[in-house]
């Protein structure tokens, strides 16, 4: 073969490559315009819900329990809309860089029994609105010790988790949230279980990146399926692990397991 015949190959499977790559980022754009799209939409529906409430209180002509329920209404939306803000927000760090650094957030102690009923307290008037009680069992739960972890992310793994419980479930049930320290790892564990739509085949689908079961899709028209590809990616970057499970009575259940003083040393603490 002569030189000339071997740049001719070399020219061409360049230019394959090229057509290739070109072919993906066409794909990452089309996806980024869809989830743009996707986040501004579900943006306006709490946004659209408060302006209409506050409009409803405004006319004044509403019962003192009638205005007690929108103003919950209120709430609800508007921890749907912050909620949906924060994984927007955390969503373009994520797609930036990958390091943990480029988090920017500083290592905290902090209680996951107090998280969780602070987030329990946040989604509780949202489950309300289909008679879902959420509870902490803080058994176990309040002895564990605090965690070294950035927290308003580990905040926004456990309220996407929380959120995904309240919209999946039955009308009429219940959630729970529960957690322990395991001496052996070092961990605190927690678990979020809740009862309605089942989870996918393949379980593990839930952390893919943009997944969304049927089940999902009819219950919730609107959504991302990104809220789990985040909580697995902020999880990892904090070395502890997530999954899911249904257990023999037909509860799904999600666990986060963090260590306890795992990434000491490996980022920035807080000052004071
Ligand atoms: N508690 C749950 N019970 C059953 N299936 C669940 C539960 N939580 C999540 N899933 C499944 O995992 C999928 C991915 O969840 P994820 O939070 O990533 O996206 P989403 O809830 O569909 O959309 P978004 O979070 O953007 O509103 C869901 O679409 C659903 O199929
Ligand atoms: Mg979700």
């Amino acid at each position: 073969m002569s030189s000339s015949d071997l740049t001719q190959k070399n020219i061409e499977e360049l230019e394959r490559q090229c057509a290739y790559l070109q072919e993906q980022l066409d794909q990452v754009k089309v996806e980024q315009a869809n989830y743009l799209q996707n986040v501004s939409h579900q943006l306006v529906a709490p946004l659209n819900a408060i302006k209409w409430h506050i409009e409803n209180l405004t006319e004044g002509r509403l019962s003192v329990e009638r205005a007690k329920k929108v103003l919950r209404s209120i709430y609800s939306q508007s921890t749907i809309a912050v909620h949906l803000a924060k994984n927007f927000a955390l969503m373009s760090n994520l797609e930036e860089d990958h390091a943990l650094t480029a988090l920017k957030e500083p290592l905290q102690p902090v209680s996951l029994c107090r998280l969780a009923i602070n987030l329990a307290d946040d989604f509780q008037p949202l489950g309300w609105e289909k008679n879902i009680e959420i509870g902490v069992k803080k058994q176990d739960f309040e002895a564990a010790p605090e965690v070294l972890v950035m927290k308003p992310l580990i905040s926004q793994v456990l309220s996407n988790i929380i959120e995904n419980a309240v919209k999946y479930s039955h009308p009429e049930s219940s959630i729970q949230i529960s957690g322990h320290y395991d001496p052996a790892s070092d961990m605190v564990l927690v678990n979020v279980g809740n009862r309605g739509i089942p989870l996918p085949a393949n379980t593990p689908d839930v952390f893919a990146r943009g997944f969304r079961s049927n089940d999902a899709k009819n219950k919730y028209p609107a959504g991302t399926g990104f809220g789990l590809y985040i909580a697995k990616r902020i999880v990892d970057i904090h070395e502890g692990s997530i999954s899911a499970q249904t257990t023999e009575h037909g509860t799904v259940v999600f666990t986060v397991a963090l260590s306890v003083r795992g990434l000491q040393g490996k980022a920035r603490l807080r000052d004071g």
